[in-house]
């Protein structure tokens, strides 16, 4: 198919540069498996999961016959005053899978409402405890909670941020960043381990500065995702919830990218063994086909807004998009969350994890520029040094050339990721690794 086909002209590309899309477009017709069809008529093989979405690869046909029949039964219903069976039964499958009492899910439909809705929880929860006093919520440098206001705001990657300030939430602060590039620049399927606790910042500068009384929440993603796979520090989450505990300070684990296999488990907060007070997910929950996301409570939070002296016929929490549960997405996911079990996909995930970190450490150290390799989980990166004075130009023209020769790998700054799909095998490991590598001598 030839891309004179459609017109450019009215399509704005998302987090993309556009001027250079117009030039050199990059459209996708079909996909199968690890690989897509593009518009000329290539194949790509999909080296980033459609952007973490797309665990159990494409086109999965349970996926797609459980959105047909859906549509076929109930295609849509009002979600306030009202529900559907889908919802509910998705509810069920989901909070089952989630740790603890994590058992009240209250759905949207992507990772920026799930930042959005779970910031906006931990506000009414403490208000309705008798504690509205506690308003700061408190991010990491780096973090992405997606491009709401509220999610903007506790984030921390600065081009996202760098235009928005003056609208940002007004009592927000952000621990520091979980990098130690000159310990710990290469990590190789384990956890970093610091000499030095980064966690005492928060204890003795930041929460002193606003009270612990005053904070009510503190949100991190457990592993970096979107600035380029950042890994916490050995035993990090777990005093992070102590810390929490000690204050009454909810913790938000944002599990977008680590929910639902990534880390070879459940969730990121399985691997690290920590249960937050709220989870949120989106992308993997229907395999990336359907919009679908949404926020995974503890008991305690449901429970205290429950416990209300309004009348019956009063709201409790006033928040909610038109497109909560919907009963297609909700489809999508029960359909998506029984391939994963039926296939045993996150543990295929966690075995495949091993493949591709020893693919990433053995070819990429020692290639030019490369300055760190990080690999946890189906997911690794390669750090290299910018070009002087275009950040990011390097990263991305290696993304560029890789997309033309056949891969699709994921540059944040300049860093390179590859986190595939769980049902990769090692030859598609191998021609991801080995055509980074050759863009990286190429650009280098
Ligand atoms: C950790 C995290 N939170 C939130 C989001 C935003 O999700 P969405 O793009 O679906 O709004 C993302 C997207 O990559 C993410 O990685």
């Amino acid at each position: 198919m030839a891309y004179n086909d459609f017109s450019m002209d009215n399509k704005w590309l998302p987090f993309t540069p556009n001027r250079q899309f117009r030039k050199d477009p990059r459209v996708f017709v079909g996909a199968d498996g690890m690989h897509f069809t593009t518009h000329d008529g290539k194949k790509v093989v999909d080296g980033i999961s459609s952007l973490w979405c797309v665990g159990a690869g494409h086109n999965r046909k349970p996926i797609n016959e459980a959105i047909k029949k859906q549509l076929d039964t109930l295609d849509y219903a009002t979600a306030f005053q009202a529900s559907n069976d889908q919802a509910f039964k998705a509810a069920e499958m989901i909070a089952a899978m989630a740790p603890g009492d994590l058992n009240k899910v209250l759905f949207c439909n992507s990772g920026s409402e799930a930042a959005d809705t779970s910031l906006k929880v931990a506000l009414a929860y403490h208000r309705a405890r008798g504690e509205g006093h506690r308003n700061v919520f408190i991010g990491r440098e780096k973090g992405y909670h997606g491009v709401g206001f509220g999610g903007m705001s506790v984030g921390g990657i600065p081009a996202n941020r760098k235009v928005y300030g003056s609208a940002f939430l007004p009592r927000v602060d952000h621990m520091r960043f979980i990098h130690d590039p000159v310990n710990n620049a290469f990590i190789h399927n384990q956890e970093p381990v610091w000499q030095e606790d980064i966690l005492l910042e928060l204890e003795n500068r930041i929460l002193p500065l606003h009270d612990p009384s005053n904070v009510a929440a503190i949100i991190v993603e457990p592993v970096a995702g979107s600035a380029g796979w950042y890994l916490p520090p050995q035993g990090y989450l777990k005093r992070l919830r102590e810390i929490c505990d000690k204050h009454g300070i909810l913790l938000i684990f944002d599990e977008v990218i680590t929910g639902f296999g990534r880390m070879g488990t459940n969730f990121a907060a399985d691997y690290y063994g920590v249960v937050p007070d709220m989870l949120n997910f989106a992308k993997c929950v229907t395999n990336g086909v359907i919009p679908l996301g949404g926020v995974i409570c503890r008991d305690k939070l449901y429970d205290a807004m429950m416990k209300t002296e309004a009348p019956e016929h009063v709201v409790e929490f006033f928040h909610g998009y038109t497109y909560s549960g919907h009963p297609v997405a909700c489809a999508a996911a029960i359909a998506t969350l029984d391939v994963y079990k039926k296939e045993n996909l996150f543990q295929r995930a966690g075995e495949m994890a091993k493949v591709l970190g020893d693919a990433f450490h053995s070819t990429f150290k020692g290639l030019p520029n490369v300055i760190g390799i990080r690999s946890l989980g189906l997911a690794a990166a390669v750090e290299l040094a910018p070009i002087a004075g275009t950040p990011g130009k390097r990263a991305f023209d290696i993304f560029l050339d890789c997309f033309h020769n056949g891969a699709l790998v994921r540059p944040a700054g300049d860093v390179l990721v590859i986190a595939p799909p769980y049902v990769v095998e090692k030859s598609h490991i191998d021609q991801l690794v080995n055509t980074l590598a050759d863009s990286i001598r190429k650009n280098a």
